[in-house]
């Protein structure tokens, strides 16, 4: 059984949360990851890091693992004339397309309706709302596609479609793409959930290692065993999220009812260990309508949003490099937190990760090709837990099939025969945004493009 009481406590260090400077009358301007953090995806004469595919060939983990935190710690670190992270001062999906939405969502995958490893009930307990992030390359790069050749924008639905129509003839589905991203292009996916801002609020844990299919504590908000069918991982206990600070000393517990009227003896973490914010009323609302009856509690005006999930990728290799981060209670344990340099900062050395740089390989340890998945992202899907990001990410393709991009099979398929592509699919270099711009209109957005958009988060 594990260990509460162990040394790793919630590292709660100085705040970066420093949510949107109210009454601010322009919005932060777009900040590049600084130079240092290892990745060409970063100010412009950040150097690339080269040895990444030789990494991934020789499967040193050690590296690829280092070179993701690396990534990570520079988006996550601090503008100091907003005081936000510097993912938050990136372009929002309405920036890429004028069709898109600009606030919060629930993911694509989660609307999925097969059900997952897990009943019901835990896949509402699971339920996050997201938000994407992109950076200058990859904004300019579906603006403009090609610098200097402002008549192809991949924006405009329109060269998509004729583009499809052009390369319709061509058998080769790995011929009908669009051209690749430039190696410095990065995208985020955040997911958040809602803190009360008074009283406990239950959050779910997502333990790497209890892959245990009964539950050693009765703390598991899976209602029953025989619901489990992907035994590998799941949300084995919850922690209660207090907003008001904890004078007292060590760690504390509760006794909290959750929703299901079940007693749950949790572990009392501050909000402070998690990346926080306070949302506006608007954003309240639209999160309160996503979410309707698919969380525990109502949203109401004053509470916080926290981040839970974090994806990114990176095109600093063919495949893009596949990040993924969730928060944990006991950040510095193995496999998924002993690595974490000292460069990442302040309440994100709270989050786990792992990562991704090909289909297959390093293979698990049981040979099964190499899993990397995000429990609140992609652990509810049906065959979630045992997912690689490339699993749905290689069938990126346009347009949009209905449930063409939830597909979680493991290890390399044979894309030509992948419903995916059928009917002449443009494939979209690994990107899912682009499937869903609408092929009968230009829907770039009005040059010049606005600053990043400064609604939070
Ligand atoms: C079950 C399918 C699935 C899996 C597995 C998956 N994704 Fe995605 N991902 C999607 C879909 C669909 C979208 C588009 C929805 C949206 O607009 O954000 C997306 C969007 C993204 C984006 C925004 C850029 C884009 O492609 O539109 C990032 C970054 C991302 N995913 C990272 C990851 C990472 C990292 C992993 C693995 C840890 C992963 N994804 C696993 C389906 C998946």
């Amino acid at each position: 059984m594990r260990n509460l009481n162990s040394a790793s406590a919630v590292v709660v260090l100085v705040s970066v949360s420093g949510g949107l400077i109210v009454g601010q009358s322009s919005p932060p301007a777009y900040v590049p990851i600084p130079r240092g953090y290892d990745t060409c995806g970063g100010a412009a004469e950040s150097p690339c890091p080269t040895d990444l595919f030789a990494a991934l060939q020789r499967g040193d983990v050690a590296r690829m693992r280092r070179h993701t935190w690396n990534v990570f710690a520079g988006l996550t670190s601090v503008d100091k004339k907003s005081g936000l992270p510097v993912f938050r001062t990136w372009y929002r999906k309405c920036q890429l397309n004028s069709g898109f939405p600009c606030g919060y969502e629930v993911p694509a995958q989660l609307l999925d309706s097969t059900p997952g490893p897990f009943s019901d009930r835990s896949r509402e307990i699971a339920l996050a709302v997201s938000v994407n992030f992109y950076n200058q390359d990859f904004r300019d790069f579906v603006i403009h596609q090609v610098p200097g050749k402002p008549s192809t924008p991949l924006c405009d639905g329109t060269v998509l479609a004729k583009l499809k129509e052009e390369l319709k003839r061509n058998n080769q589905i790995e011929d009908r793409k669009i051209e690749a991203f430039p190696s410095s292009a990065i995208a985020i996916k955040t997911g958040w959930r809602i803190v009360k801002k008074s009283g406990l609020t239950l959050l779910p844990v997502w333990d790497p290692n209890a892959n245990s299919q009964t539950d050693p504590n009765g703390q598991s908000p899976v209602e029953s065993s025989s619901g489990i069918s992907y035994p590998k991982g799941r949300w084995s206990r919850y922690v209660a999220v207090d907003p008001t600070p904890y004078k007292g000393r060590g760690i504390r517990y509760e006794n909290v009812v959750a929703n299901d009227g079940l007693l749950q003896h949790v572990r009392v973490v501050p909000l402070s260990s998690f990346y926080h914010i306070t949302p506006g009323t608007t954003d309240l609302e639209r999160i309160k309508e996503l979410t309707k009856g698919r969380l525990p509690s109502n949203v109401d005006a004053g509470d916080y949003l926290v981040l839970v999930a974090l994806h990114f990728t990176t095109k600093e290799i063919p495949n893009w490099v596949w990040g993924t981060f969730w928060w944990h209670d006991e950040p510095d344990t193995r496999p998924n937190g002993f690595d974490r340099p000292s460069s990442v900062i302040g309440e994100f050395r709270n989050y786990l990760m792992n990562t991704s740089y090909g289909m297959n390989d390093p293979r698990e340890s049981d040979g099964h090709p190499h899993i990397a998945f995000n429990p609140w992202l992609e652990g509810p899907l049906k065959g979630g837990v045992e997912s690689n990001c490339m699993s749905c990410h290689r069938r990126a393709a346009w347009p949009l099939l209905p449930s063409s991009a939830i597909n979680t099979t493991p290890g390399e398929v044979s894309l030509a025969d992948d419903s995916a592509f059928g009917m002449g699919q443009l494939k979209t270099d690994f990107i899912w945004t682009l499937g869903a711009i609408d092929g009968t209109k230009n829907g770039c957005p009005v040059e010049p493009i606005s600053t990043p958009i400064a609604v939070r988060p």
